[in-house]
């Protein structure tokens, strides 16, 4: 046993260069934990709201109040509670808040202060934290979604969808997964380069391009695919983030860089004809946070045959995943531990999700660091998934290569488990 000594937290900056919270836990037996708090850019409404400074100073996102409320109330709150039932600690922390949103303390300092204990108990534990979370279970590592372009909010200027990620579900092991990848990644930035094409980095560290379409970027993440040697929808297959709410207003989706506006049923159409001409596997956000309706017919229509996620429109809240699965929409689930703001809720979300047979996705988010939580959780939890954005900038690295370090020292006892997965290829 093993109790909370000192939780100590401070202002550091992230990958967008804007202050976020970072978070100490010390205890009793000397042992410690450290995480930090990342942040997203397409937020959805019902997320656990950041405690942000406001006024001009850093664009109004300093979290001096948020640093103050952990010396002030979270510490006291925590004092002497046992670092090993991260469930009692949550509570405490949620109680202390007493908001349903998290407004009062901030999911940014309640993700912070979450996670840091428990890399401290995994700590005391003497474990890796993926081990801590497994216990004896088998473990493998996530097939990543790596994003290779990037757009919408995350790349402003650019075509209206978010993300054009490689899933390369052919490979074998995390390693390879990556090395392939990086061929693709390589080869999309020199293709770019040659048609004079890349605009620069988007927030996500994938290339932030000039295409005249959003269908355009997907053929070039076809081609790059293909250039890099892989077969499209054999190996290496296509992934969008649409994150549609972006480019959703009273009932109509609008896509700015085309001048092109549609109605559910019309985008449906869109989707359903680039879900026949394109390797495309898995669909993020199709519809807006709020479009219940919109998701449902698309799960119903294209539902056996594409993987379709609900990011922005489950914020990682367990009641709000049960309610929607029940009513039909999505057949997976992404998982943010920030848009809920513990670690036992973002549990509590996963358990929901297989409940209703829905699949999972751990993600990090838009604004990152160099903290590492998500890899382990998705390890530790068995998800089978993992979106930590693209393949260059360290705090995007920092988690793969944190996943090669889990992989290789599991040496033979490790699965690969993508093989598993889109059971309809
Ligand atoms: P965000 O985007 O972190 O900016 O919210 C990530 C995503 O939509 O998956
Ligand atoms: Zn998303």
């Amino acid at each position: 046993m093993s109790h909370i000594q000192s939780v100590v937290a401070r202002s550091v900056w992230d990958s967008r260069g804007c202050p976020t919270v970072e978070a100490q836990v010390t205890l009793s037996s000397g042992h410690t934990g450290r995480a930090i708090a990342p942040a997203g850019a397409s937020t959805g409404a019902g997320e656990a709201k950041e405690l942000r400074d406001g006024g001009h100073t850093f664009k109004g996102l300093g979290v001096g109040q948020a640093v103050r409320l952990v010396h002030e109330v979270v510490a006291p709150a925590l004092q002497g509670m046992d670092i090993h039932d991260q469930a009692a600690i949550d509570a405490a922390m949620c109680r202390a808040d007493g908001t349903p949103d998290k407004s009062r303390l901030g999911g940014n300092s309640l993700t912070a202060v979450s996670l840091a204990c428990l890399w401290a108990a995994s700590a005391h534990a003497d474990l890796p934290l993926w081990r801590y979370l497994s216990g004896s279970d088998e473990v493998s590592l996530p097939l990543p979604e790596i994003q290779i372009f990037g757009g919408g909010a995350h790349a402003k200027g650019s075509v209206d969808l978010q993300d054009f990620l490689a899933l390369p579900h052919g490979a074998r092991s995390f390693a390879q997964s990556l090395e392939w990848v990086a061929e693709v990644y390589h080869a999309a930035g020199k293709s770019l380069s040659q048609q004079g094409k890349n605009l620069g980095v988007a927030d996500e560290g994938g290339f932030w391009p000039q295409f005249g379409s959003n269908e355009a970027a997907i053929e070039a993440l076809v081609k790059a695919i293909e250039l890099a040697g892989f077969k499209p929808g054999v190996e290496v297959s296509i992934g969008l983030d649409l994150a549609a709410t972006q480019y959703h207003s009273a009932g109509v989706y609008h896509w700015r860089s085309e001048g092109r506006q549609f109605d559910r049923d019309q985008l449906l159409q869109v989707y359903e004809r680039w879900v026949n001409d394109y390797p495309i596997i898995s669909m993020e956000d199709g519809f807006a946070e709020d479009d219940t309706e919109g998701m449902r017919i698309m799960t119903a229509l294209l539902g056996d045959r594409l993987q379709i996620i609900g990011d922005d429109f489950f914020v990682t809240h367990a009641a709000q995943i049960a309610e929607r699965a029940a009513m039909g929409a999505c057949n997976a689930v992404l998982i943010k531990p920030n848009q809920v703001g513990t670690v036992s809720e973002t549990m509590a979300a996963l358990q929901t999700a297989k409940q209703h047979q829905l699949d999972s996705i751990i993600s990090a988010r838009s604004g990152e660091t160099e903290d590492v939580s998500i890899v382990h959780l998705a390890v530790g939890w068995g998800v089978p998934q993992l979106k930590v954005g693209s393949f260059s900038r360290s705090e995007r690295m920092a988690k793969w290569n944190e996943g090669l370090r889990i992989e290789q020292s599991l040496g033979r006892s490790g699965t690969y488990p993508a093989e598993h997965l889109f059971r309809w290829l």
